[in-house]
């Protein structure tokens, strides 16, 4: 049995309340949602005390320069230098400064969303924020096109763009950076030593191509600080997902959050085969064999958070 403890002491909030389901969208007896503002706010505040979203989202120019070292977070003997180009991309001041949002909508990557027809509701999201490039212009109907704030992980680089081998995956990149018009990308390049080539390829050609995006690089305790917010709430993630990062950032500048396509299942409920990803061939296999990810426990968690009014999560169809 999970717990949420807000404010560190007196009010412990049980997190899982019952087996209730959260099919909200369809069925014979839709649970009826209400936002939670009270939990919200408290859930904000606490998280406070471990991160500040407006900072952590990213390093700024004025705390590093060309050269410096740094220790990836994850493999802390390993170290890389800041580039010029990196340099070169790094915000001056954070792209979330005094940003609030009425509405945000957090779109992760699970399969649960094709058909869903969810595109148009995600959109009218005051702030919408994407995982991993992923592709929308295909899937529009089920998952929307708008995107203020996208994610890319280093190994997307390799799993969706081949590792740029040739043009034409170059090509495919460059398109996709494109697309994001404007928007916020927000690259973790201090994580793992892996990234390290792939992290300077994407900010290559960003800078070679005058592609209009605003990079963000998070801070090297972002990744500690919400697991240590997590953990001090006996959710016991390893290393928290894409999408526990963004919602736990977004709780700082938005008044309400709905999630989409957080569905770490094989099935959905009613026994349908459901796809990891919605866009690609991805195996469920990948998840549990090699990822240091707890996405049922975090899962679990959102559910939990949901049935108590602090976000919406949305696992069927839209209106
Ligand atoms: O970066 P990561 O591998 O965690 O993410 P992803 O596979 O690109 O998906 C983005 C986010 O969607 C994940 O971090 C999860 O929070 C969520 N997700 C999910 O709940 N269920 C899935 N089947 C796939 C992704």
């Amino acid at each position: 049995r999970a717990e949420v403890i807000i404010n560190g002491s007196s009010s412990p909030l049980v997190l899982e309340r019952s087996s209730e389901s959260i099919k909200h969208q369809d069925g014979p007896t839709p649970t009826q949602w209400r936002h939670n503002q009270t939990l919200a706010l408290k859930i904000r505040k606490h998280i406070l005390k471990f991160l500040d979203a407006e900072k952590d989202i990213s390093v700024l120019k004025g705390t590093l320069k060309p050269g410096d070292i740094i220790h990836y977070v994850f493999d802390r003997d390993s170290t890389m230098n800041v580039s010029q180009n990196l340099y070169a991309l790094l915000p001056r001041t954070s792209p979330l400064k005094g940003k609030h949002f009425r509405t945000c909508a957090i779109v992760g990557n699970s399969g649960i969303l094709l058909n869903s027809g969810c595109g148009e509701e995600i959109d009218a999201h005051s702030f919408v924020i994407r995982c991993n490039l992923a592709p929308v212009q295909e899937y529009s109907r089920d998952v929307g096109t708008k995107m203020d704030l996208v994610t890319m992980n280093p190994s997307v680089i390799q799993r969706a763009f081949e590792d740029l081998v040739n043009d034409t995956w170059r090509e495919k990149l460059l398109q996709r950076l494109h697309s994001l018009n404007g928007s916020i990308l927000w690259i973790p390049a201090f994580m793992a030593k892996g990234g390290k080539e792939r992290v300077e390829w994407v900010n290559e050609l960003i800078l070679k191509n005058h592609i209009n995006v605003r990079t963000a690089y998070p801070s090297l305790r972002l990744l500690h600080a919400v697991r240590g917010y997590w953990l001090t709430n006996k959710v016991y993630i390893k290393r928290p997902t894409t999408g526990l990062l963004m919602y736990t950032l977004a709780t700082r500048f938005c008044n309400r959050i709905y999630l989409y396509g957080f569905w770490p299942f094989p099935r959905d409920q009613d026994q349908n085969p459901v796809k990891y990803h919605y866009y690609d061939t991805l195996k469920y296999g990948y998840m549990s064999q090699t990822s240091p990810h707890t996405m049922p426990l975090e899962f679990k968690a959102l559910k939990a958070l949901h049935q108590q009014g602090a976000l919406k999560l949305t696992v069927g169809a839209c209106d």
